[in-house]
């Protein structure tokens, strides 16, 4: 099969390799999946780059995510999944068979039903921004009637938030962008104010827009940069659900601001949350595509043989949405 692989780690263009592979076939409790799409994050870049420890394979097949068809399953699991269509997560999280190759083998629950009206292309966008968006809207039970802050509003992750928390009926939604181009990007998405984080004051904007009410939870991208900010907003017994903090990496905690609001701190790491957590994820997720209510936002579409390129886009940062490569 065709697959992009690195054997060390460094920049793309040095690293990334197109060429045959062998065929994996599906182990005990496992299925192999023709895909079609390849979501790449950016913990795929940086983990190609070194940027988050060494390998754990001797040779990676890269990315995550991914969506396709599957073609055979191993001993344990129903055969009739073969011919089901599937969008797939955690695929190369400590394992050697990420998504960007013709067939991936990969554990059978990695493995969700696609939508039927739901495009390969769409499904290869869900599974890290999906999950970690569900996960940190939904950590602390439903969010019905509540006012959530989703910072970074127009990244992978934050449009996703958006769109799933107007679909599970939140309040109001209020998002931060840092330009005109992502503003017009969330507002498609469904946010009801959208604040400029490089031009406003974000705390005097929140107050604004929630008539001094402030805000019941925040998804957060960027914990340590926003925290000030964060806990001035926050009502008491409020949320900080956070899944990055790359512009401060070792941030100060001011505790007692926190303690004296009953704010409620939690993290998020999307490869290692508990097979319920998963489950609920992949259940709403599946539910609000069907009723057209999560609609994925692809950036660009990169041809296998282009993958480096496709990893320096997101490496750039700039990008509304997912960028994908075609299998
Ligand atoms: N913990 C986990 O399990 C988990 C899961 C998914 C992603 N992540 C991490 O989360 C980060 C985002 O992932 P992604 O896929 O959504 O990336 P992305 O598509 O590149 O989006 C990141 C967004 O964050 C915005 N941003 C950066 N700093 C900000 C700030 N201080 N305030 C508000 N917005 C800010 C960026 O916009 P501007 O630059 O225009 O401001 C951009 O729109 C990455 O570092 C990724 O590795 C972690």
């Amino acid at each position: 099969m065709r697959a992009i692989w690195y054997s060390d780690q460094g920049p793309a263009t040095d690293v990334l390799t197109l060429g045959e592979s062998d065929e994996p076939a599906p182990g005990p409790g496992e299925v192999a999946v023709l895909v079609k799409a390849s979501g790449v994050n950016p913990s795929d870049v940086k983990q190609r780059a070194g940027l988050r420890g060494p390998m754990s394979v001797a040779r990676q097949i890269p990315h995550s995510d991914g969506a396709g068809v599957i073609k055979a399953v191993g001993e344990g699991v129903d055969p009739a999944r073969i011919g089901e269509r599937v969008w797939l997560f955690n695929a190369a999280f400590k394992r050697a068979h990420g998504t960007c190759a013709e067939v991936c083998v990969l554990p059978s629950e990695f493995a969700a039903r696609l939508p039927d009206d739901t495009r390969f292309e769409e499904g290869a966008c869900l599974g890290v921004p999906a999950i970690t968006a569900h996960r940190a809207l939904f950590c602390n039970g439903p969010i019905s009637g509540k006012t959530v802050l989703v910072t970074g509003g127009a990244g992978a992750v934050g449009l996703l938030a958006i769109q799933l928390a107007k679909w599970a009926g939140a309040h109001q939604v209020i998002t931060t962008v840092s330009s005109p181009e992502k503003a017009e990007a969330v507002i498609a998405a469904g946010a009801d104010e959208v604040i400029n984080y490089r031009r406003q004051d974000v705390a005097e904007a929140v107050d604004a827009v929630t008539e001094g009410e402030g805000v019941d939870h925040i998804v957060e991208v960027e914990l340590g940069g926003n925290l000030k900010e964060s806990i001035a907003i926050l009502r008491q017994g409020g949320v900080i659900a956070t899944y990055g903090s790359e512009a401060e990496r070792t941030p100060e905690l001011p505790l007692y601001d926190l303690l004296f609001k009953n704010i409620q701190l939690v993290t998020i790491f999307v490869y290692l949350l508990k097979v319920e957590q998963r489950v609920d994820a992949v259940h709403d997720i599946n539910r609000a595509l069907r009723e057209g209510a999560l609609r994925p936002v692809i950036h660009d579409v990169f041809d296998l043989a282009d993958a480096p390129l496709a990893h320096e886009c997101v490496e750039a940062g700039n990008k509304v949405g997912a960028v994908l490569v075609r299998i």
